[in-house]
């Protein structure tokens, strides 16, 4: 009797964690040095944070607070939630799942905010992110090698 309760709670472990790489928790797509980091977090807080948090509630910060079914959970905190985006990859390019890729997305069931919800970004502040994600990927190239 014992015995298969272990059973269940190993298979309820095995379950939890297979659950957790899923969600991106088990890689880190942060190969910045700490310097790189540091620059380009200063750079995040200016040109790219105040797009996210405008509009409130119809906002990504405000809209994706956690209580969405949405992978990209954000706290509001400038700091944690930039080292989360970068570790869990929301910032390479091309990559279906990433802010640009949602936000420049031309399909309804993609594009962010989405339609309806709150003011949709204009080229100017896309080409904002685009800079910004084009030169964090050269920094992050930099330490791979
Ligand atoms: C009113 C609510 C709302 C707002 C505002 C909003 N989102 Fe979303 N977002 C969602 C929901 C719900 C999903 C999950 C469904 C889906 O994949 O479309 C999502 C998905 C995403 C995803 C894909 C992550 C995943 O779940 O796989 C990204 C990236 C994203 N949003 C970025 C943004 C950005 C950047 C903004 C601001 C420009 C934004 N969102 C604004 C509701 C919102």
């Amino acid at each position: 009797m014992k015995s298969r309760w272990i059973l269940a709670g190993l298979l309820t472990f095995a379950a939890c964690s297979f659950g957790f790489a899923l969600a991106g928790g088990g890689l880190n797509f942060d190969f910045l040095t700490d310097a790189d980091r540091a620059v380009m977090q200063k750079r995040f807080a200016k040109e790219v944070w105040p797009l996210m948090v405008r509009g409130g509630k119809e906002g990504c910060v405000g809209c994706h607070n956690g209580k969405i079914v949405s992978a990209l959970k954000l706290s509001g905190n400038m700091e944690k939630d930039f080292r989360m985006m970068i570790k869990d990859g929301f910032f390479i390019p091309n990559d279906a799942g990433s802010l640009l890729t949602r936000i420049q997305s031309t399909n309804r069931k993609q594009k962010m905010p989405p339609p309806g919800r709150g003011d949709p970004w204009t080229k100017a502040e896309m080409k904002v992110l685009h800079a910004f994600v084009v030169d964090l990927e050269k920094k992050q190239q930099k330490k791979r090698k």
